[in-house]
């Protein structure tokens, strides 16, 4: 089946030669085709062109863009969209003065989120994760990657980890599962660190890598959490299986963990609210994904990641939501572009490469999704028509989508 849509008054293709990323300052520029047309062959972008050059004769449908541009969706890298229940009430303490770690000291946070998990059946957190995902969706977003980390035992994370794999399998978007085990110490463990870790390494990866249930391996490494030495030790375990990573580093404290993450070949690290010279200097020099988190920084009232330092030392930069219950209850993805640019101050063009193409190379999707290339997938926003990219971030918290594609299908 082939479908052909015209009327798009800029299709803002991202990269045109298939590269994987942007690095750097290249993050800024993309190319554009203005007064264009595009035509879908099932699931894939077959061609594109000028509304003045001639349009193809030969197609099933017609869609008019209405002067709307065309762009890929958003690529969430960075979500923890299973859990049961919501922290809302946290979220008022924090307003009476209470911290984050002050919060989780109590019995808040991550172990109040594991509590509830836990008391859900499969059943209600597919159903609970389901309906954020068509949210999302709705927003734009067309490709995601789902953590763990609020089982803490080895049943629950397999559960939270079967329900991304099935959402994976009900829904027509890309879907990419990280093992966060390591997210906190369950309160058993709170003064053995060394017997979850065990859990960890000889229990919950190798049955999660004998049932296939998690593409990649995720560590939170801070103070009060996971230390850098307990990374490496789960970061050589996921090697056995071949299982890659993606981390947690640098959200409230610097501890040297970017280097390590780096010689480990972690796909990316995540966060980054927190740099040093030396940090930013290693990471603009390795091929690992720095994925910034402007949701978490602007919901927990912490440090912005220096994303201008980042893209000065030639960084892979990336943008995700981090939707989750505790610190990033947001999964709208063109919010986090607008609040790149406002506080992070990345440009329009910047944001939006990063929060596309460099998202699809965190989860390492960026041969197929990412860009509006020929014979990549045909998974594209159509906005209302806008009069250039900037007015994306510019307009925030509006909604300026009118219809996404995915696999060439509308689904909003
Ligand atoms: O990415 N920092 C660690 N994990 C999450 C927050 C988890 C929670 O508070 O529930 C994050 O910010
Ligand atoms: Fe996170």
């Amino acid at each position: 089946m082939t479908t052909l849509f015209t009327g798009i008054s800029r299709i803002l293709h991202i990269e045109l030669n298939q590269k994987p990323w942007k690095r750097g300052l290249e993050l800024g520029h993309f190319p554009v085709s203005s007064n264009a047309w595009l035509l879908v062959k099932d699931d894939r972008i077959e061609s594109f062109g000028l509304m003045d050059e001639g349009l193809p004769t030969d197609y099933d449908h017609k869609v008019d863009a209405d002067g709307g541009m065309l762009l890929p969706t958003w690529v969430d890298s960075h979500t923890h969209l299973v859990y049961a229940g919501t922290r809302e009430d946290e979220f008022a303490q924090r307003l009476y003065g209470l911290s984050y770690a002050e919060i989780a000291a109590k019995g808040g946070g991550i172990l109040n989120s594991a509590k509830r998990l836990r008391k859900s059946s499969e059943e209600e957190l597919y159903e609970l994760a389901a309906q954020r995902l068509e949210e999302v969706m709705k927003m734009g977003t067309g490709a995601i990657e789902i953590k763990s980390g609020y089982g803490l035992s080895t049943e629950s994370e397999i559960k939270m980890l079967r329900v991304a794999r099935r959402l994976g399998e009900n829904y027509p978007l890309p879907v990419k599962t990280t093992f966060l085990g390591a997210h906190a110490f369950p309160e058993k463990f709170k003064d053995d660190h060394q017997g979850y870790i065990q859990q960890i390494t000889d229990e919950m990866l190798p049955e999660i890598a004998t049932q296939n249930l998690a593409d990649y391996v995720d560590v939170f490494c801070e103070e009060g959490y996971f230390s850098v030495d307990e990374m490496l030790q789960i970061l050589e375990a996921a090697k056995k299986y071949n299982i890659k990573s993606k981390l947690h580093l640098n959200q409230f404290n610097s501890l040297n963990s970017i280097e390590k993450a780096i010689s480990h070949d972690a796909l990316s690290v995540d966060h980054l609210e927190v740099m040093t010279e030396y940090d930013l200097a290693v990471l603009g020099e390795s091929d690992t994904i720095a994925t910034l988190l402007p949701g978490c920084s602007l919901f927990l009232e912490i440090p912005y990641a220096p994303a201008r330092d980042l893209i000065s030392k030639n960084a892979i930069v990336s943008l995700a939501t981090d939707y989750n219950p505790g610190s990033a209850p947001s999964g709208n993805m063109n919010l986090m572009v607008s609040l790149a640019c406002i506080k992070m101050k990345m440009t329009p063009e910047e944001a939006i490469s990063a929060a596309t193409l460099n998202g699809a190379a965190a989860i390492e999707l960026s041969q197929q999704i990412g860009s509006i290339e020929k014979g990549k997938k045909a998974n594209f926003i159509i906005t209302r028509p806008l009069s250039s990219p900037s007015f994306i971030p510019y307009n925030f918290g509006h909604n300026l989508i009118s219809k996404v594609f995915i696999n060439g299908i509308e689904v909003a």
